[in-house]
């Protein structure tokens, strides 16, 4: 199999360096990759909005599989542009990415199709029909910007001036862009969260690993919402009555009413949900694999993915037989200065062959730029940093230990990655 990438993080340098792996794998190209993934791929120039230079690409390549990695492609259409043109993407269609895409269109399906899921306050065009509804809302609330905001775009609040502050932000000041132009405000649910991620055919699904992210800035779950600070992967957070209880109220529910509403769906589909006391319930899709969960949860595949990813496309996942390794994934990114605001890019990473000589690490780059032995951070999400372990803590242990060996001037990352699950 001659398979291409879309995308350039973290998350696909994973799926790539995995891809690699397989021995149904002949070429992997990455477009348009970074520096580090260039040493497990091709990489070639892409940009990755425009779904007609990526079909020409795979074309010109002569791929038999497309994988696309990030929303936004998929947001604006590309499985649409690949299926006219006869070329196999493994990822859902322009309307069905719409679960990711708008926040209010993935909460009407939910609604519509009886899934748990946050209760909504209301919907708002006009920043002042907003504050007027601030008056009568429980807190904490949730503010969620309708469009894609890369993880930034949803604030939890208990305090009305930063309610007030973040509705200026996106519907008067347009620093969400088009995407802030319309916010929902949303239930404060409370529990645990749990990244619980498919592939399917639209019908038949395998699982990946259970993941649970970081999403706040800094340790002890402070700061502000970030894309993901880091994930840890074990089996424990998934005990069997839970996942059929996710399988019975949300999975086969989604698939049925994707069905119904006429989206066929082949691809990831990722489900980020609240464990709460009234059981699980949907707090967002994404219809792509997770960033970071994927660098915390692809080293503990035990089967061959690449196969997976084909026959999905094909539409028929069925006698797929997956094996998770047994122990912890864990994973940690290190984030420029500034990140999730306005990061600081340009600056030298060091340590990176320390960091790879670690056993047991692995270092999938993220935003960042060159390679071999001078390279530089291009983006808020630097490095993810990936370990295994037979336990958490071991798996832990290890990712540290790699991380310490990293220096980029001002960058940040959590410490506490993991951390309270290790404990017990
Ligand atoms: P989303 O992009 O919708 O997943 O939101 C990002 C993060 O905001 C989630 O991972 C949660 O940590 C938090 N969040 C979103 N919706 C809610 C909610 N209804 N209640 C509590 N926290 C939420
Ligand atoms: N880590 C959360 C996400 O991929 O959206």
């Amino acid at each position: 199999m001659k398979i291409l990438v879309i995308g350039g993080g973290g998350r696909e340098h994973a799926m790539v360096w995995k891809l690699a792996q397989s021995a149904s794998v002949e070429k992997v190209w990455c477009a348009p990759g970074n520096g580090g993934i260039a040493k497990d791929a091709e990489c070639v120039p892409l940009d990755v909005k425009d779904v007609k230079a990526a079909a020409d690409l795979a074309a010109r390549l002569g791929v038999d599989l497309t994988i696309v990695g990030p929303e936004m492609p998929l947001v604006l259409g590309i499985a649409d542009e690949f299926e006219r043109r006869g070329l196999r993407l493994l990822g859902p269609g322009e309307k069905a990415a719409q679960l990711e895409g708008s926040k209010v269109f993935s909460k009407r399906f939910m609604q519509g199709h009886d899934i748990p899921t946050a209760g909504v306050y209301g919907v708002y065009l006009e920043a002042l029909e907003a504050y007027t509804a601030l008056d009568s809302v429980d807190w904490p609330l949730v503010i969620k910007a309708d469009g894609l905001c890369a993880g930034k775009g949803v604030l939890v609040t208990s305090s009305a001036d930063e309610a007030t502050e973040f509705v200026e932000r996106a519907m008067v000041k347009g620093e969400f862009g088009e995407a802030g132009s319309r916010v929902m405000f949303e239930e404060a649910l409370v529990g645990e969260e749990l990244s619980y991620i498919i592939l399917t055919d639209g019908t038949n699904f395998i699982r990946m690993a259970p993941a649970r992210d970081h999403k706040r800035a800094f340790d002890n779950d402070e700061g502000p919402n970030t894309g993901g600070m880091g994930v840890y992967s074990i089996d424990e957070i998934l005990p069997a009555a839970l996942e059929k209880t996710i399988i019975e109220t949300i999975v086969r529910p989604t698939l049925d009413g994707l069905r119904a509403d006429g989206m066929a769906y082949r691809g990831f589909l990722y489900f980020g949900l609240m464990l709460t006391e009234d059981g699980p319930k949907v707090l967002e899709y994404n219809c792509r694999l997770g960033d970071p969960e994927t660098e915390a949860v692809l080293p503990r595949a035990d089967f061959d993915l690449a196969k997976a990813c084909m026959q999905a496309a094909q539409g028929d996942l069925s006698g797929i037989e997956v094996k998770w390794r047994p122990g912890a994934g864990v994973c940690v990114v290190i984030a420029s200065k500034g990140y999730p605001g306005d990061p600081q890019t340009g600056v030298e990473i060091r340590g990176l062959e320390d960091a790879a000589k670690v056993p047991g690490a692995v270092v999938f780059h993220a935003g960042t730029r060159g390679s071999g032995s001078t390279c530089y951070t291009n983006g808020g999400r630097v490095l993810v940093v990936s370990a295994m372990g037979e336990d958490l803590a071991s798996a832990r242990r290890v990712a540290y230990e790699a991380v310490g060996k990293i220096k980029i001037e001002g960058a940040h990352y959590r410490k506490d990655i993991g951390a309270k699950a290790a404990k017990g």
